[in-house]
């Protein structure tokens, strides 16, 4: 137990942690350019936020969610996605009132007691973009392209765009009919949980996992066949802005995701070689849930990526981030006082920007070479008694091999060159 971690989570080491880096730092770049801002909202919230928020009948609500009382007797409950503490947040701090639109982004830890398997955790990271304050299909598009546009960036071009629109809950209400009227005769083949939604939620039946419930539904009436005139125009709308960027996507009428919130547009972004968990990007419009959450009727849309399955997609089709790799200076030392001057030497290189690094174990001048090779140093300097009392060191250029004596007023710029 105290040796490893609990189920479901990761440890990213510093050698894989590069990757990570690259991957944030893009997201970061395209979100500047889109002119999206960070929000960092806490890693917990009151539970009710999420009842209200994701929904009472979806799965996360149900099995997923992380919830302690505290110790001032409160049901609190580690966030399971970012898009209601968005919300939340953005009504909190009156952030309409700012700017009506909103762009926001953020990046961090998620929370879902799931069964682990590869691409599904209990910790897992995302990055996600809410748009608050656009109810035109624009904003649908917006998301949808910036999300390619980093997984393009990466390398990740081949990627299938699932889109479908769900309506708005006037064409549900239609559907939801139908789909009461199909499954009445079926109800006692659906599995327990479904039969309990069929009630309460049965748009949910559509998304359960369960192979039988999946077989049972798979000729439901899709609620693309219910939608209303408006409905349909934004969904045709969306169409026409992606198909303006070239952008491949696939209508796909079975596609309704697993969150409450969601009106009109719903999209994914998969990858088929990573099995079953092979949404790497879902999202898409939610305009009831800031009214939901009791602020003023706003339309909103986003989406959010799992950062462990764009590494797991990139990993699978072969590409490698280009993670950099290796010091500029290790600085050897033999003695007492060579390892004072080595030391003040590599805090100088430090503050002119140098990666360095030096021997803290008092090794030999052997080892200290074998290890600045692992390390990958670019040029390492020697530092022995008798160069300091030449008031000089020796510099040598991995690479080549090549040596040279450096006075050591002159080191930094030379080891800056
Ligand atoms: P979601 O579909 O629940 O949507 O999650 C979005 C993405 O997070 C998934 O497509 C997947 O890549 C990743 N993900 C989800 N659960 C796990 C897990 N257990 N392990 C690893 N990765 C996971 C949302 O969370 C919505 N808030 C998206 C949204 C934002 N819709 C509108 N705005």
């Amino acid at each position: 137990m105290l040796t490893t971690g609990p189920r479901g989570t990761n440890d990213i080491l510093p050698q894989e942690v590069g990757k990570w880096q690259i991957l944030e730092e893009k997201i970061r770049s395209w979100c500047e350019r889109y002119h999206f801002g960070e929000i960092r909202t806490p890693i917990f919230e009151h539970t009710e936020l999420f009842l209200r928020g994701v929904g009472e009948t979806t799965d996360i609500v149900e099995k997923e969610m992380y919830t302690f009382t505290d110790r001032g007797d409160r049901s609190i409950t580690l966030r399971p996605e970012g898009t209601a503490s968005t919300v939340r947040a953005f009504l909190q701090h009156k952030l309409a009132g700012q700017a009506p639109l909103q762009k926001l982004y953020y990046m961090g830890p998620m929370f879902r007691y799931d069964r682990p398997q590869a691409g599904r955790y209990r910790q897992f990271h995302q990055f996600g973009v809410e748009m608050l304050g656009s109810a035109e299909a624009v904003a649908d598009a917006e998301v949808i392209v910036i999300a390619l546009d980093i997984l393009k960036e990466l390398g990740l071009n081949d990627l299938e765009v699932h889109i479908n629109s769900i309506g708005c809950p006037q064409c549900r209400q239609v559907h939801r009919e139908k789909l009461v009227e199909f499954l009445g005769d079926r109800l006692s083949e659906l599995c327990p949980d479904c039969a309990s939604r069929f009630e309460r939620n049965p748009l949910r039946i559509l998304d359960c996992k369960n192979k039988k419930c999946q077989a049972i539904v798979s000729d439901a009436p899709a609620v693309m066949t219910c939608l209303c005139d408006d409905c349909r125009a934004h969904f045709e709308k969306l169409q026409s802005y992606l198909q303006k960027l070239n952008i491949k996507y696939e209508v796909d009428t079975n596609l309704v995701r697993g969150l409450d919130y969601y009106t009109k547009t719903v999209f994914e972004i998969m990858y088929s070689g990573l099995g079953a968990q092979s949404t790497v990007c879902g999202g898409g419009r939610y305009d009831g849930l800031v009214e939901e959450c009791g602020g003023p009727s706003t339309p909103a849309v986003g989406f959010a990526m799992g950062l462990e399955r764009v590494l797991l997609t990139l990993e699978k089709m072969g590409i490698q981030l280009a993670v950099p790799q290796g010091i500029d200076i290790f600085i050897a030392s033999m003695g007492d006082e060579a390892q004072k001057e080595a030391f003040l030497l590599l805090h100088e290189c430090r503050a002119h920007g140098l990666k360095g690094e030096m021997d803290y174990r008092k090794r030999s001048l052997k080892a200290q070479m074998k290890q600045a090779n692992k390390l990958g140093a670019e040029k390492v300097v020697i530092l022995g008694e008798e160069e300091l009392n030449k008031g000089q060191a020796v510099v040598r250029m991995m690479e080549t091999g090549e040596q040279l004596e450096v006075e050591l007023s002159q080191l930094i710029e030379t080891l800056e060159k």
